[in-house]
Order: C-alpha cells, then structure tokens, then sequence
C-alpha cells in the first residue's frame, strides 16, 4: 500500500515488474556500475480510482541536460503535433493576443507552427538539451519544471493563456497538484487545459504493459481525470480518443461551467463501466495477462537462439527497458538494438546493456528476427523497411500478444 498523490487515499498494488532503470539513461561502455534502479509496480487508489506507480524516481535522474528522446523523431507524430497546434490556431487562439504555453514542450514540434503563424506562446521544459533545439527553431522556451510557482511568474510576466497544453509530460508529474494548482492560476477564464497521456482503456486492452515505466507515475481514465479535475477546482469539459503511442485521451479541462460539457466525457465513463476498467479483477487479470506475454516472448527467444537465429531490437524505446528487464532479455537472446536517435547509438540499453546500433547496422545487414519495441509506430517503421521483410526477414510483436509477422 501507498498513499495516492492525488487524493491521499490507499494505494493498493496490482502488478510488480521488479528492479528496473531509468528507461532512458543508457549508459556507456563501462559506466553501467553508475545506473540507478528503482521497483517498477503500479497500484490503484481505492478512493479516486487513479492508478499509478508505488515508487517515484527523483524527476532530476529522469529529465536531464540529456535527456535522450525527441518528440519530432517520428513522422506521424510531427504531423500529429502539427495538426493540433493548427487547430489550436483556428479553434482557441483567434482573439486579440491570444498566448499559448506548452508544458513539457521537448524540441518544439508543436510550438514551432504557432511561432510560424506568430502567436505569442512558451515552452517550460526542463530537460536542457531537447529545449536547446525547440529555441534553435525559435520558439521562446524556459528551461524548468513547471510547478505552482512557474505558472504565478508567467502569469505576471505574459499575463493569463488561453491555451495551456501538455503532450506524454502531465503523466510524467507525480506531484500533479502543484501543476494543477498553478493551471489554475495561469489560465484564462475561459481558456482550456488539454492534455493528452496513454489510455488505461488501451493498456488493459491489449496488454500493453510496457506503458509502465518510470516516467509513467499515472495511467489515466475519463474517470479518474474528472475526479481529480474537480479537486483541484477544474472540468472535464472534453475527451476524444487518440490512436498514437498505442492508444491515448486528449483531455479537455476548463474553470467549472466556463463550457458545456461534451457528451463524449459521459461515454467514455460508460464506456469504462462497461469494461470494468477500474475494477479490481480487471486490474489482475491485466497482470496475469502480462506474464503470460513475458512467458511466451522467453519461450519464442530462447528458441529461435537455439536454433541460431539472428535477432535484434528496433527501437531503443523508454518502454522496451520494462520489457527488457522485466523478461531478462540480454546480449544472449538480443544481439543489438537499433534506433535513429544519435544519443542513444554507441551506448548501452539500460539495466540489459544491449548495445544499440544506428538503423543502418540493421538495414545493411538485415537478421532474421527483429522484435519491434516501438510497436506504436510500426505503421511508419514497417513501411520504411519494407525491404527486411522483402529479404525474408520477420518482426516479432508483443502487443496484444506475442506475434510472428
Ligand atoms: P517512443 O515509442 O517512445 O516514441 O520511442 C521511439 C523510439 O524509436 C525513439 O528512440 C526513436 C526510435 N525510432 C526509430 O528508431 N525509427 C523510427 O522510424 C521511429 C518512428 C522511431
């Protein structure tokens, strides 16, 4: 048990997935006795519903100077941020003035069309090196983590902002009062909070556990983001489903009354009745249904080394860290793990120490087996490397269940 970092209520454990690292640290050659190791388990609040994680790694060791992931690294998801900073443009930011922060903005990929259309805005992220490129493109960016007091001093200085948006980073806030507390405070009477995290839905739905990790401290429901709206004097006012990152809710928060609710928020509640989303069995029956994956995708492994497969990683993603070490997937069933992000090439995966390997180790010389750890972009990569399966190479997936394809 634990305490709920939203409402102070009991926290009730469901799954556990042991001594894990920090998921994107990765250490170089001979720095590996340097990691950090935490127990990666989530629970849920018996009074708000929230799940989230029983332990907290300090932010500090997770979103550094060189903090190793940029959002723009995929093409769906540069056009995604693009779309939603259009609608922001045309929907939200049409009167006279209008300003927009982002928290948690990474390189700019959605700031960088409002500073194109010149539309005041900020970026507070406090990860140094993705903000040194967002401000490289131009957008104006402070290099903090956003708290209560960030939000009363961009108040004072920029004055109240119709749109305060947060993409992959309000699930990242263990303390998300102090965020909550200083939305409050810095949003424009009728301006709107949008939010958009992986779904608990979709990761009781297909299993994917790999959401967990420890950037991940909250799972969020249509429910659970009600409640804890109304805590902290907001409304969930809108939701809309999301297909990126496997499966994600764009929220809409407001001051209470400032917008008529959508009837989406209420079907989505019902929705989430009806799968029993947040009942207790549906929560262990998730976690049996993660060691049976962890048990088929061993299996399948530890065969194909048997019979001398080549098999490698795709994708040296912050979620294959739970399921590398979750199912001790080392240099003996996984020989490299590839990925375009240069600051992870040359290094180690965390806590496996997998080397990883620029995409072309693997396009030109293609293995016979390739488990694809960033799955939520498999249309894009699949496409990309048509040839591998051309050359008669498979992917392995495990999401919703462990496949050959
Ligand atoms: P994500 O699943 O958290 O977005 O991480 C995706 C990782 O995969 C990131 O390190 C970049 C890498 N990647 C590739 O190597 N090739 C690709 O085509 C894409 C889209 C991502």
């Amino acid at each position: 048990m634990s305490e709920c970092r939203v409402c102070g209520g009991a926290v009730r454990e469901f799954v556990d997935f042991g001594r894990q690292p920090i998921s994107d640290a990765f250490p170089a050659a001979g720095a590996e006795s340097e990691e950090y190791f935490f127990r990666l388990a989530a629970g849920q609040c018996e009074d708000c519903t929230m799940v989230q994680l029983m332990e907290e790694v300090p932010r500090d060791l997770m979103f550094r100077q060189d903090y190793p992931y940029y959002s723009s690294g995929s093409a769906v998801m540069r056009k995604h941020f693009e779309q939603t900073a259009r609608r922001f443009l045309e929907t939200e930011l049409t009167g006279p003035d209008p300003f927009i922060v982002e928290i948690g903005c990474n390189d700019g990929v959605m700031l960088k069309t409002i500073k194109a259309a010149g539309v005041r805005h900020l970026g507070v992220e406090p990860s140094g090196g993705v903000a040194g490129v967002a401000a490289a493109a131009g957008v104006r960016v402070m290099v903090e983590f956003f708290e209560e007091e960030t939000a009363k001093r961009i108040r004072e200085t920029d004055g109240p902002a119709n749109v305060i948006f947060a993409a992959n980073t309000l699930c990242h806030i263990p303390y998300i009062g102090s965020v909550l507390r200083g939305v409050r405070e810095l949003l424009a009477d009728d301006g709107v909070f949008v939010f958009e995290d992986p779904y608990l839905g979709d990761i009781v739905a297909k299993t994917s556990f790999d959401q967990i990790y420890d950037e991940h401290f909250y799972f969020f429901t249509a429910r659970s983001v009600q409640s804890m709206a109304a805590r902290f004097g907001l409304e969930l006012v809108d939701v809309q489903r999301l297909a990126v990152h496997g499966g994600e809710v764009r929220y809409t928060l407001t001051r209470p009354g400032a917008r008529t609710p959508s009837p989406a928020v209420a079907e989505l509640i019902a929705a989430e009745d009806a799968q029993k989303l947040t009942e207790r069995a549906t929560l262990e029956g998730f976690a049996a249904n993660v060691q049976r994956i962890r048990d088929d995708l061993v299996a399948l492994l530890t065969r194909l080394r048997d019979e001398g497969k080549t098999v490698v990683g795709y994708g040296a993603t912050a979620k294959s860290a739970t399921v590398t070490n979750y199912c001790s997937l080392g240099t003996g069933l996984i020989s490299y793990v590839c990925d375009t992000t240069p600051a992870k090439q040359g290094r180690l995966t965390p806590g496996t120490h997998i080397p990883v390997r620029p995409v072309e180790a693997f396009q030109s010389c293609y293995p016979d087996y390739a488990v694809l750890f960033a799955w939520n972009h498999a249309d894009e990569i699949m496409a990309k490397e048509r040839g591998f399966r051309e050359a008669g190479g498979k992917w392995i997936t495990y999401v919703p269940e462990v496949r050959i394809s």
